[in-house]
């Protein structure tokens, strides 16, 4: 993996980053986006090797269906940096997420922006729990989960252990905030907030 803040001088600061739902027309960015991706964030997203980003499989991680979930991309000077989603496991209050950030933009709080903001859309949508495969080695990935104020459980993992499925309690938008601008709050709470309130606006249509 890149060594995380290696590539951070081709990156835009973070005020210029927007995150806002995804849309069908971003079927054609999204498929560019995964190709400027690197082999091992590919890797971690897609839990193995993913080249190339199919026209069918742009078209349906930029058009869910009514009630299917919720998307949403981050981007700098309309370019795609960052996308994330639920999608609504079936019959019941459950949604599996992924999320993937370019390479230059990783371990700037993006990855946690968009847990978050899914979180609070899930929570509306009445989802109660966002479940999540990844690699036990997946460090950012673990601690994305692991520093919201959500509850976060191992629920099991691959017969030999290297994939962990973590599954995270939804609370409700209110008691989260007030649980992140708490003094007594881990350091990475307090830059989550941080880095919430200083991406541009959440587009409003969310
Ligand atoms: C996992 C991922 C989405 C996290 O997004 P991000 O924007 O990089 O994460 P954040 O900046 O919000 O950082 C969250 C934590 O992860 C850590 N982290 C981020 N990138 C890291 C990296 N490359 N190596 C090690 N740690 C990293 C940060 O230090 C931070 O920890 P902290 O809160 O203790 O400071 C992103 O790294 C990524 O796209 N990875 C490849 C795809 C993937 O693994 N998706 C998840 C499976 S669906």
């Amino acid at each position: 993996m890149t060594e995380p803040g290696a590539e951070e001088s081709k990156a835009a600061p973070l005020s210029a980053v927007v995150i806002r739902s995804i849309r069908p027309a971003d079927a054609a960015g999204l498929q560019a986006f995964h190709g400027r991706l690197s082999d091992d964030t590919i890797r971690n997203r897609f839990l193995g090797p993913h080249p190339v980003l199919r026209d069918a499989e742009a078209h349906r991680f930029t058009a869910l269906a009514r009630g299917e979930g919720a998307a949403l991309v981050a981007i700098v000077d309309e370019v795609i940096v960052a996308a994330g989603r639920y999608v609504r496991l079936s019959g019941g209050d459950a949604a599996e997420v992924a999320f993937v950030v370019e390479d230059p933009y990783q371990c700037r709080g993006i990855g946690t922006a968009l847990l978050t903001l899914l979180a609070h859309i899930a929570w509306d949508d009445g989802i109660r729990h966002l479940v999540a495969g990844t690699f036990a080695t997946n460090r950012a990935m673990l601690d994305v989960f692991m520093h919201t104020p959500h509850a976060v459980t191992v629920m099991n993992t691959r017969g030999d252990g290297s994939v962990v499925h973590l599954v995270m309690g939804v609370v409700p938008p209110d008691s989260m905030l007030s649980s992140a601008s708490e003094p007594a709050g881990l350091p990475a709470r307090s830059r989550h907030a941080e880095v919430v309130g200083g991406i541009s606006g959440l587009a409003d249509e969310l």
